[in-house]
């Protein structure tokens, strides 16, 4: 048989076997043993080179007329094919096309970053600007620039998480390591008054951690909001005046706020922010254990100590500083009963913010 023959045998082949597939599934294998890598068609296509030279013109069109009417068939038969399997699931009743379709759920932010952005954009509007500190942090930063005594008990190893120093220079004389994950956003007080000129009004959202076991109200890692102002002529009333509108705007108008007398190494004078109870407005109920007041945050007049560590003149210069537990704040705004609710990724529970 010539090669003519032969190719124009393969055509109407491959023509009955296009007419006789049933399903495309089916005309899917017809093109594959036809025109695949491997198949009939593209083998002849791929030898074209070593036919003789007279017959090549004739040939090559031949394979090129048979190649372009398969691919006109398949074409035409799936359409045919697809058609008709669509028809039959649609009349299978399996398939109710007239049921809405299912949207996909598109990811939202956390609770806990979308409570960072709203604080950090109430702080933002009032021309403060957001800075990062590292979560390794050197004892330095995290207590003693801070004015925490060598007793502190937030010093204690119950307390921090220590970090081995690579460097082989590992113990203080407490026998700790001078390398510890932050317990407080505190330490970018410090890293502020260093690295910027002032005046300085930044705050300083980041993650904090803290050697507790999980329960209600500790979790072993959190996120902590760090306020710093430094600037001539700053007193507490600028201190109350500020937090008092921060409060308003994250809990809303009606909420009274109440300033506690406390104390903080690195503050003198120090205060607890207390706002007034959301549930029983005042009058006390479970969440506010029956005081009608629930704190919020440490706050206080930056300690003179302080800022001379960090080279600032205390006579010239004075400042406050605030800090705040981001998912206290989150549990606070949502009456969320439990702060651990905040970790475990329960899509029930996420989905309501
Ligand atoms: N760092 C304190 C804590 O973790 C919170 C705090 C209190 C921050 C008073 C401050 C402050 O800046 O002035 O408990």
């Amino acid at each position: 048989m010539s090669l003519v023959d032969e190719l124009n045998a393969l055509d109407s082949r491959v023509a009955d076997q296009i007419a006789g597939a049933c399903s495309t599934h089916e005309l899917e294998a017809v093109r594959v043993e036809v025109l695949g890598k491997s198949g009939e068609l593209t083998r002849h296509l791929r030898a074209m080179g070593s036919i003789p030279k007279e017959e090549r013109a004739e040939v090559g069109k031949l394979v090129n007329q048979i190649k372009a009417s398969v691919e006109e068939a398949l074409d035409a038969k799936f359409r045919l094919l697809k058609n008709q399997e669509m028809e039959v699931l649609i009349d299978s009743s399996s398939i109710d096309i007239t049921l809405p379709g299912r949207a996909q759920h598109l990811g939202t932010r956390h609770l806990i970053n979308g409570i960072v952005d709203e604080i950090s954009d109430i702080f933002l509007g009032l021309g403060y600007s957001v800075m990062e500190g590292p979560e390794v942090e050197t004892d330095y930063y995290n207590f003693e620039a801070l004015n925490a005594p060598a007793d502190h008990p937030s010093r204690s190893m119950q307390d921090t998480f220590y970090v081995k120093d690579l460097s082989g220079d590992v113990a203080n004389v407490r026998g700790e390591s001078d390398v510890l994950l932050r317990t407080q956003t505190s330490g970018v007080q410090v890293h502020a008054m260093e690295t910027q000129e002032l005046p300085i009004y930044v705050i300083a959202p980041g993650k904090v951690y803290r050697r507790d076991v999980a329960d209600p109200s500790h979790l072993p890692q959190f996120h902590q909001i760090e306020g710093l102002v430094v600037d001539k002529g700053i007193t507490f009333g600028d201190l109350k005046g500020t937090l008092e509108f921060f409060c308003k705007q994250v809990f809303g108008e009606q909420r009274r706020t109440r300033f506690r007398a406390h104390y903080f190494p690195f503050t003198e004078p120090s205060a607890e922010v207390d706002v007034s109870c959301g549930i029983c407005h005042g009058e006390g109920c479970r969440m506010c254990k029956g005081t009608g007041w629930l704190e919020i945050l440490g706050c206080g007049m930056v300690d003179p100590n302080v800022l001379e560590m960090s080279n600032i003149d205390p006579e010239v210069y004075s400042g406050f500083a605030f800090g705040m537990g981001v998912e206290r704040i989150a549990c606070l705004k949502y009456d969320v009963p439990d702060l651990r609710m905040l970790l475990e990724g329960d899509m029930r529970f996420l989905r309501q913010f």
